[in-house]
């Protein structure tokens, strides 16, 4: 197959890439090299026979260019990070959801019919709970003065009393909590109605906190392993929000890579005008203060430290239940967490 991989040249892209390089399939990539992702203005190193089209998603004539000839577009460009400045708002609206639909409008009219589109658990907000009274809720956003007071657990929303973490499924209601979330929500209703309007076909794959070698260093818009590991790497301790409870699914970028060839191959089989979504996730709860905890011991330390503080818009805890992906794409995570922090303690970080 020749796909066009949008957003190729950032963390999961560039994972994304090698692997369908590696299998043999014609690679192109369309990105904009963001300098808030790639301060250096240049490419990473891609195999050989990928061409990199430096070029914006929101740039009709230029995503045009690059789909003749494509048979799968597998669409990783996105402005990543929590969206807490309202300043930047804009950006994440135009780079995600603009960006999306300048894409699926050339789509349309160049023909191209399969897309994989990188979601994100973030679409969820608080992941599932359970009250022993009142079963299955979901806990709206927390309140600041709970969180100064170090309060981090959400209440029921009924009668208020410590609820059970669980496991998100697919079908969940999404509850976006801030502007990313709601950018990439928005991503996968546009790819919905374009599937609809152009006999296309859709799978998005929500990912969880992805980690591993490539990972952006320590920039607001960096995931909790890659500040975790930047600090270890500056001799410092790695700096735990909360009180280090928060529960997450950490997968490995390979591991992501893998779904997202397992998708590619699996849309041509996929109902015409469909969408489906999945979680991709390996399945460990851990939690952020293990991840921390983790990488400091495979650095040889310094230990981490537990600050308490939190970020408004951060959810509690998240972790993913991810049966459909592994009964109907046959995908397996191959990537402890032990093996995987183990490695990505030792790395090499982006020069970037
Ligand atoms: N890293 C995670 O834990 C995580 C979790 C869930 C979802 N995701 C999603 O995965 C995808 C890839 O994220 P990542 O972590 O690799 O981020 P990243 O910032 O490393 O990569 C994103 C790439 O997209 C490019 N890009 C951004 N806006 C663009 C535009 N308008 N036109 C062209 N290129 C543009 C950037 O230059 C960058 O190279 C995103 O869609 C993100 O929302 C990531
Ligand atoms: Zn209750």
């Amino acid at each position: 197959m020749e796909i066009l991989v949008t957003g190729g040249a950032g963390f999961i892209g560039s994972a994304v890439v090698r692997a369908l390089a590696a299998a043999g399939h014609g690679v192109r990539v369309l990105d904009a090299l963001l300098p808030a992702v790639h301060p250096s203005g240049r490419a990473p190193d891609l195999p050989s026979d990928v061409t990199f089209c430096h070029g914006d998603v929101r740039d009709a004539a230029a995503v045009e260019e690059t789909l003749a000839g494509v048979d799968a577009v597998c669409h990783q460009a996105a402005m990543v990070g929590l969206g807490l400045d309202l300043d930047d708002a804009p950006a994440y609206a135009g780079c995600n959801d603009l960006g999306t639909a300048v894409l699926l409008a050339a789509m349309a009219r160049t023909g191209v019919r399969h897309l994989v589109l990188a979601g994100s658990m973030v679409v969820y907000g608080e992941g599932r709970y359970r009250c022993a009274e009142h079963g299955d809720v979901a806990p709206g956003p927390r309140r600041p003065a709970d969180l100064d007071a170090g309060r981090f657990e959400p209440p029921c929303p009924v009668c208020g009393t410590t609820l059970a973490p669980g496991l998100v499924t697919e079908d969940a209601p999404p509850d976006p909590r801030n502007v990313y979330a709601a950018t990439k929500l928005a991503q996968e209703h546009l790819a919905s109605a374009w599937a609809r309007a152009c006999q296309g076909t859709v799978l998005t794959l929500r990912y969880h906190n992805v980690y591993g070698p490539g990972m952006p260093r320590d920039t607001p818009y960096a995931g909790v392993a890659s500040l975790f590991r930047s600090a270890l790497a500056r001799g410092e301790a790695p700096r735990v929000f909360e009180d280090g409870g928060q529960r997450r699914d950490f997968v490995h970028v390979e591991d992501v890579a893998a779904a997202n060839l397992a998708a590619l191959a699996a849309l041509p089989s996929r109902p015409v005008g469909s969408a489906r979504a999945y979680n991709v996730g390996s399945g460990e709860v851990r939690t952020v203060g293990e991840m921390a905890e983790a990488l400091a011991e495979a650095h040889g330390g310094p230990a981490p430290v537990v600050t308490g503080q939190y970020r408004l818009g951060d959810v509690r805890h998240i972790t993913a239940d991810s049966a459909r992906l592994r009964t109907e794409l046959g995908w397996r995570p191959q990537v402890p967490f032990r093996t995987g922090t183990a490695e990505f303690a030792a790395v090499v970080l982006r020069p970037d």
